[in-house]
């Protein structure tokens, strides 16, 4: 098993790219299968999640070139032009990925069946499959959870509805289904989440409408095909800000080209309340997504508690915030976040485990955390974690590092390859003492 070796460095500095978000790549790549004609993708994230969904497009008629890791086309095979799998479809670790063409599959004239690792088969699937089968769907899972079996050839309906969590998987399945469907359908949501799906089907030609929390598509005829640059993944520039945050050098630590969706970027409000100094530099367009540089300059944190309303807006990036609440001076407190228990891990009994192997002072609570953080000196002890195979685990207790007293040893780190390709490489780059073993 592959593990990361931490030892603690206190300085970082320099210039870095992320790689490409992983939410537009799903989506780019399903998308851009349903157009009319060749997509051109450059930006991809060529990450375990996203090629996941590639194989799956590809088990679906779709042919897809890949002239460079990141740089994609798409050949479209138009609305109804999806072909039956040979075979069950494996997301591997990717939720996005099998939620996502959950809605998509269920409006198809062909079965078929979604799988995924060990991690995927226990997460809730119903979520998705109940509001699909309001629609006419034939979606069944099992006891919940994975393998989803979809039988095919049902006519889709329009809906108008609730949504209980704000999800934008849940979301965007409903709206991928409701391409199909016989009149209009209405997602009404809690609270805001990403929408990278509406924007980009939008961009595709397709009638997509927001007032306020409610979403709203429109059957088309056809999708055009788009030709698109993703933009640096907010989530994974997020470990960056944070190291930035704990101790960049005398310049500050610049990140370049990062989607800055209003729809993703909770935790720089968040960080800012708490003392931040993060400076949005050259903000632009590109395509339908804003995207701007970011300079970031060690700043002395404060415990603050954290509005619930922000939750779904940091909702990937809770586990690298308990890292910087345990460097902020005095309490942070977490609450309204109970789907961090639903994701790739319970990310609040993980941090918690991995806060209590390194003498971090918190509580547990249902829906978040309590951190007592120590501005002064370092944060955190030495000694084993566990990511609990969490990509995003992994990566934030890397992070913690560079305010440890002793090197850290970082369990079960494979699935930084979910989202991460080459975490260590530019962690390294711009000063942390990180490698892989095993
Ligand atoms: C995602 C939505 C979020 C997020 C996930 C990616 C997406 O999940 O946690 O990493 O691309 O739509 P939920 O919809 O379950 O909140």
């Amino acid at each position: 098993m592959a593990d990361y070796q931490a030892r603690p460095a206190h300085r970082v500095s320099g210039m870095l790219n992320v790689p490409g978000d992983k939410s537009i790549s799903h989506r780019a790549l399903m998308l851009s299968g349903l157009a009319q004609g060749v997509s051109e993708v450059t930006g991809f994230l060529a990450s375990e999640d996203c090629l996941a969904t590639l194989n799956a497009m590809r088990a679906l008629g779709v042919r897809i070139e890949q002239a460079s890791p990141t740089q994609v086309s798409i050949h479209g095979v138009g609305l109804h032009g999806l072909t039956a799998p040979a075979h069950a479809l494996d997301m591997g670790n990717a939720g996005t990925a099998m939620r996502l063409s959950t809605g998509l599959l269920a409006a198809q004239r062909f079965s078929s069946r979604l799988v995924g690792d060990a991690s995927l088969m226990k997460r809730p699937m119903e979520r998705v499959a109940k509001p699909l089968r309001d629609m006419g769907a034939d979606v069944r899972t099992h006891d919940g959870t994975p393998p989803v079996d979809i039988v095919g050839g049902r006519r889709l309906h329009g809906i108008e509805y609730a949504m209980p969590v704000a999800s934008a998987q849940v979301k965007s399945a409903i709206l991928l289904a409701g391409l199909y469907a016989d009149g209009p359908t209405t997602v009404v949501a809690p609270a805001v989440s990403r929408d990278h799906s509406e924007r980009m089907l939008q961009s595709c030609g397709v009638r997509v409408t927001t007032e306020g929390l409610r979403t709203t598509v429109y059957p088309p005829q056809a999708l055009a095909s788009q030709r698109l640059n993703v933009p640096g993944d907010f989530s994974s520039a997020a470990f960056f800000i944070v190291a930035g945050l704990l101790g960049a050098g005398g310049d500050g630590l610049l990140i370049q080209n990062v989607g800055m969706n209003p729809t993703r970027i909770g935790l720089l409000d968040i960080l800012r309340s708490m003392g931040a100094r993060i400076d949005v530099l050259n903000p632009r367009e590109s395509g339908a997504e804003p995207v701007a540089d970011l300079l970031v300059r060690a700043s002395v944190l404060q415990g603050i508690h954290v509005p619930a309303s922000l939750v779904p807006l940091a909702i990937d990036e809770f586990p690298v915030l308990f890292v910087a609440a345990a460097c902020a001076r005095g309490e942070t407190v977490i609450t309204g976040a109970e789907e961090l228990r639903v994701k790739e891990s319970d990310r609040i009994a993980a941090m918690s485990a991995g806060f209590a192997a390194l003498g971090v002072a918190h509580e547990v609570l249902p829906d978040g955390m309590r951190i007592l953080g120590r501005a002064d000196g370092p944060a955190f002890g030495g000694g084993d974690v566990d990511s609990h195979g969490d990509h995003r685990i992994a990566m934030s207790f890397a992070v913690a590092s560079l305010r440890a007293a002793k090197p850290l040893r970082i369990r079960d780190v494979a699935n930084v390859a979910t989202s991460f390709p080459g975490f260590v490489g530019l962690a390294r780059s711009v000063g942390f003492n990180l490698s892989e073993d095993g």
